[in-house]
């Protein structure tokens, strides 16, 4: 199959092109940045187009070239609070220009990476201390930018499927730790990923409130399975959303204990309470994946022992 991946070489999108070629799928990559960083041990085997979703000219001589069986959308602006416009123009317009373009050259497809933010904030019966899951058809009203966007661009997918017949689908993401966040993603929603990270190369981790705070958090390597299972399956898909999940949400307090198995002597340091990163718009939730399991029989494969084992030899490997 031939596949065109939006923000290839992003931190999710790195590993959902490594899968798709490790499959023997031809790949093409879209990014407005040149960094190829993250997919250096596979870029010689993709075509790598620079590129910004915001053009939809370009895009469209793109796609009409490369004529894919399915895109997968993975670009993003993702500091929506501080540039709402911005947020607006590449989440929702960028998102507009690749469904057009889709449907000028007869893309089978698209695959649109959004998030459990739609699903903000979890108040209430969604919180602290319940949490109960959350499935796809529940009520949506996200009061932050991001999540706005997101379900904004999801609402535009479901357009171009009504009205041009294209197999819009759209993926929304529990919280993700992996490899390569740290080099790409500033601050507090690293906190996952730095809590493996630091204490892998020897240094110590230290949040003084949130270790009761459970969140469902999902590995990198789990996102780009189910992204890749999604864009090659068979037939149409039968819904316009479907949540990717662990579908148990972790305490910080039992991830610290899961990476001191794993890292014996990990400095880390997680105090009580809830909400560790300080957010304005609070979701950490468990999210209920029941339907893509029952459609597609995906479930994760990394426990979080295994994800963190991955991920841990990923950062030795890296540093000898
Ligand atoms: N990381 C998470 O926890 C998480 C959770 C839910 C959903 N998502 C979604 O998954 C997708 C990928 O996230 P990520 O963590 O890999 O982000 P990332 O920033 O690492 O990757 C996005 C890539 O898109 C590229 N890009 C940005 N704007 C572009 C534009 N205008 N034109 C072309 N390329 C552009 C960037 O250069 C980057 O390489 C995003 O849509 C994000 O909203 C992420």
């Amino acid at each position: 199959m031939r596949v065109l991946v939006t923000g290839g070489s992003g931190v999710n999108g790195s590993w959902v092109v490594r899968d798709l070629v490790g499959r023997g799928h031809e790949t093409a990559v879209f990014e407005n940045r040149a960094d190829t960083t993250l997919i250096a041990d596979v870029v010689a085997d993709v075509e790598f187009v620079v590129g910004d979703v915001g053009d939809p000219g370009q895009l469209a001589e793109t796609v009409t070239r490369l004529r894919p069986d399915c895109i997968i959308h993975l670009a993003a602006f993702v500091d929506c609070e501080r540039d709402p416009h911005r947020a607006i123009s590449v989440n929702v317009g960028g998102t507009a220009s690749v469904c057009a373009a889709a449907v000028a050259a007869g893309v089978r497809r698209v695959v649109y990476t959004s998030s459990k933010a739609v699903y903000a904030p979890a108040t209430g019966e969604r919180g602290f201390p319940g949490y109960a899951p959350v499935a796809e058809d529940s009520e949506l009203h996200p009061t932050g930018m991001y999540g706005i966007s997101k379900l904004a661009a999801e609402n535009v997918m479901a357009w171009y499927g009504r009205n041009h017949g294209l197999d819009c689908v759209s993926l929304r993401f529990a919280t993700i730790f992996g490899p390569g966040r740290l080099q790409r993603h500033a601050g507090p929603i690293n906190t996952y990923s730095s809590m493996i990270e630091l204490p892998a190369s020897g240094r110590p981790f230290t949040v003084d409130h949130g270790g009761d705070e459970r969140d469902d958090i999902i590995y990198v390597l789990d996102v780009a399975d189910a992204i890749t299972t999604v864009a090659l399956a068979p037939e149409p898909l039968r819904h316009p959303a479907y949540n990717v999940a662990a579908g148990r949400p972790v305490s910080m307090r039992e991830f610290a204990a899961a990476i001191r198995r794993v890292i014996p002597g990990a400095a880390l340091e997680v105090g009580p309470g809830t909400d560790p990163m300080s957010m304005p718009d609070p979701y950490y939730m468990a999210l209920d994946g029941a339907r893509l399991e029952e459609e597609l029989g995906w479930r994760p494969r990394f426990d979080l022992d295994r994800a963190i084992r991955h991920y841990h030899e990923l950062v030795q490997s890296r540093r000898s």
